[in-house]
Parts: structure tokens; C-alpha cells; sequence
């Protein structure tokens, strides 16, 4: 039984979570292959509201197995808080967590570095400053603490103390100090401990449970624009979120994924810096983002929004070579006389449906479709036929532009407010 992925196919907050958590009624083992705790998805149990920074949204179903893949990188006290507030709301998820014990940790001092490189107009670019950069940095650089290190307390320390030295003149030259090793590592005693039984094989439980016939679900965190090769560079976290980083991230073959479904709002949003050819900087952009409650789960920034852009889109479906979409928050354009959507470019080269580079030299303006919107509520919908003409029509033109099926249609943020087409995974 192949595994199916859910990848973000804009700038991340597509909504991934409510998809994963619905597909994981269906699913054995939930796998997250890239990024940490800079990724925030919102999950429902029942009506209280759980934000999830590291641990996959199939945590919420019990017996569901959960893996965090080792292209990951790991904040131990992140983890600790993380399964802390579940147990708050009932949900004691240790048992059900396998974490790569190849991951490579997020410790004190990359979020130092990325706090402070934030503070310098020069080097910001709007990250969560969870430490991600400085922690991939680590990892590309050779000299990055995989998980498994915490086994052998005396390395683990030495490891510290080198990268610590290693950072310590960048961030002298930022104009911060770093803590003793012993100050540092102190308060992160008890979430190592509690770490260290949840370590393991993650290539080997997510080949075994394929090989089992199990359904496994892979679970991207941010999206396809913020992919540190196929994104906005350099406005791009530092992970690999396309499909392609599945593979990479937890020791899969390609042929073992069977549907990549890209997750798209109906319309579009960014945090942080960096190009948004579609952004509305006026009364809509605001409706929208009241309208979605459009702010950071991981940061509370407020997200700029815009119209849905299809370039963008179809530049997804090809990187991750997506064969299904979901599209969420439909129920959020609703009461809009008029929706627009970018249909191509105006470049200096002429009219293109792709996507162009978005980099400094971009010089495009994006193309607009107008449709006519829809005022009636639609969260009740279940069928596609429960939907007003003109939710439908929105819809039939993105199908037809991107040349996808949707998988499923999202009209709000319960579980039971979907519109299912394609069950995830093969009866
Ligand atoms: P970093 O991943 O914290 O280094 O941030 C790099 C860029 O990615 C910033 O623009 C962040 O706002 C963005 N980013 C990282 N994670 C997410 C996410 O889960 N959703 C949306 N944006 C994200």
C-alpha cells in the first residue's frame, strides 16, 4: 500500500492540518519529512483548538503512529510543550511518537542567531525565528547534533560546547551573548529525557509499515513557494517541503508514493517577507484576513493576503507533480460580489500562464479573471451540489485552469464541513 502526500502547494498555512487530520481517519502512520516547530497546524479536538508545531496533525486520533523523519530538525523543548498541552486536553501521545534519531536538534543558540539576525534590517527576512536557518545550517555544514547523540550524555555535551564556540563570534558580531553550555543545557534536561524512548529508525518504521500494507500518509509543513530550491529565494525557510523532500527527509523511494494532493486556499496568503504579485494591500486584503482569521498559529504576525494566483499554482502542480488538490477556506470568499483570480503574467517578454521568476529583476503584473461571487453561508455544504452556482463555477474554472481534480473541498474549519471527492486511499 503506497503512501499518499499532503504538500503545500503555496507560501504554507494552506490548511494542511484539517486535511491530514480528515485523511488520518483513513491512515496508520502519519510521517513528517522536513522543517520543525516553525510550522503551525490548528487542529480541533472536538471544540477546543490545539496548534501543532512538530508533531504530525495525526496525533489527535489515538493508535495513529506519528513519525518526525530526519529532515527534520527538532527542538526538544518545542516536543516537551508540544505533547505537554496535549496531555492537558487529555491526549498522551508519547506512546505514539517516533522521532529519527537522525533528525539534527534545534538548540538554544540557533535560535539565538536567528532572533538576532531578525533584529538586523540587512539579514531579515521575516522568519519564525524557531532557529531553523542556523539549525539546517549546522546540519549542511557538518556540524549540526543529530537526535541520536543525546544517548552518549559526554558527546552530546562536547558537541554543544564545539557549536557553541562555533557560533559564538556570529553572534558576538550580532551584538548577543550566549549562555554557558550548563546554562543552556539545564533547562533542556528534562525534555532530552523524555525524548531519548521516542528515538528510533524513522526509514525503517515508515518502509516497514508500507511493506505491512499499512496506510501511510506524508505529512509536508510549509509549502511549495518557501521550498529552499523550488521557493521565493531567498525568502524560503530551509527545508526541502516539496514532494521531492518526502524521499530525502525520511528515506523513501519516489515509487513509494502513490497521490501527491497539493493543498491551496481559495485564495492566497504570506508571512514574512519576500515577492506576492497577488497581494491585496487595501479594504479586501483586510476582509479576507478578518474574514479567515489570517494570523501566524506559530507567531501570531498578521498574514498578507491576496487573490488566488494560478501561475503559482500550476508551478506547484509541476514541481510536486501533484495529482489531486484540496482547497480550503472557500467559506471565507463568501459575501464578495466579485472575486478575481491571476490567470497568467505580463512580462516584459510577453503574456505567460508559468509562473515567472519572482526574484529582484521580476518586473510582471499579474493577470486577472473576474467572477461573480456568492452571499449565501456555504459551511453546510456536504456536496458539491450543496454549493451556490457561483462557488461552483470558482471552482470549475481552477479545475479546468490547473487541469487537477479536487480531492476535497474544505467550507470551514471543522472536520465535518468538508466536501470529500477522492478517498485518499484505495478501498
Ligand atoms: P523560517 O522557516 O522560520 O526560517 O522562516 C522562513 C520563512 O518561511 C519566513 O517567511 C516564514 O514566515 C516562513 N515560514 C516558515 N514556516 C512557515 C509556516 O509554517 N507557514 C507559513 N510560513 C512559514
Amino acid at each position: 500500500m503506497p503512501a499518499v502526500a499532503i504538500i503545500g502547494a503555496q507560501w504554507g498555512d494552506e490548511g494542511k492540518g484539517k486535511v491530514v487530520d480528515l485523511f488520518t481517519e483513513e491512515a496508520e502512520m502519519v510521517a513528517r519529512y522536513a522543517g520543525g516547530a516553525n510550522a503551525g497546524h490548528t487542529l480541533y479536538l472536538g471544540n477546543t483548538k490545539v496548534v501543532m508545531r512538530l508533531v504530525p496533525s495525526g496525533v489527535l486520533r489515538p493508535g495513529v503512529k506519528c513519525v518526525l523523519g530526519q529532515g527534520m530538525v527538532v527542538d526538544p523543548l518545542a516536543l516537551d510543550q508540544e505533547l505537554r498541552e496535549l496531555l492537558a486536553h487529555g491526549r498522551d501521545a508519547g506512546g505514539d511518537i517516533l522521532v529519527s534519531e537522525r533528525a539534527h536538534l534545534v538548540l538554544p543558540y540557533h535560535k539565538v542567531v536567528d532572533e538576532l539576525r531578525e533584529k538586523d534590517p540587512g539579514l531579515s527576512i521575516g522568519t519564525t525565528k524557531r532557529g531553523i536557518g542556523p539549525a539546517y545550517e549546522d546540519k549542511v555544514g557538518r556540524r549540526g547534533i543529530q537526535a541520536q547523540t543525546i544517548r552518549y550524555p559526554g558527546q552530546f555535551r562536547a558537541a554543544v560546547d564545539r557549536a557553541r564556540k562555533a557560533w559564538a563570534p556570529t553572534v558576538a558580531a550580532l551584538g548577543g551573548e550566549l549562555a554557558s553550555v550548563e546554562a543552556m543545557l539545564e533547562p533542556l534536561q528534562g525534555a532530552l529525557d523524555r525524548l531519548l524512548p521516542m528515538l528510533g529508525d524513522a526509514s525503517r518504521a515508515v518502509n516497514d509499515a508500507l511493506k505491512a500494507g499499512k496506510r501511510v500518509l506524508l505529512e509536508g509543513a510549509q509549502g511549495t513557494l518557501l521550498d529552499v530550491d523550488h521557493g521565493t529565494y531567498p525568502f524560503v525557510t530551509s527545508s526541502s517541503s516539496t514532494a521531492g523532500g518526502a524521499c530525502t527527509g525520511l528515506g523513501l523511494g519516489p515509487r513509494k508514493i502513490r497521490r501527491v494532493v497539493g493543498v491551496t486556499k481559495a485564495y492566497t496568503t504570506r508571512v514574512g517577507g519576500g515577492p506576492f504579485p497577488t497581494e491585496l494591500n487595501d479594504a479586501i486584503g483586510q476582509r479576507i484576513r478578518a474574514n479567515g482569521g489570517e494570523f501566524g498559529s506559530v507567531t501570531g504576525r498578521p498574514r498578507r493576503c491576496g487573490w488566488l494566483d494560478l501561475p503559482a499554482l500550476r508551478y506547484a502542480a509541476q514541481v510536486n507533480g501533484m495529482d489531486g488538490l484540496a482547497l480550503t477556506k472557500l467559506d471565507v470568499l463568501t459575501g464578495f460580489s466579485e472575486l478575481r483570480v491571476c490567470v497568467a503574467y505580463d512580462t516584459p517578454e510577453g503574456r505567460t500562464l508559468d509562473l515567472p521568476d519572482l526574484g529582484e529583476g521580476f518586473q510582471g503584473t499579474p493577470v486577472y479573471v473576474s467572477l461573480p461571487g456568492w452571499s449565501s453561508p456555504i459551511s453546510g455544504a456536504r456536496r458539491l451540489e450543496d454549493l451556490p452556482p457561483e462557488a461552483r463555477r470558482y471552482l470549475d474554472f481552477i479545475e479546468e485552469q490547473i487541469d487537477l481534480p479536487f480531492d476535497l473541498i474544505s467550507v470551514g474549519p471543522h472536520r465535518e464541513e468538508t466536501i470529500i471527492k477522492v478517498a485518499p486511499f484505495p478501498s
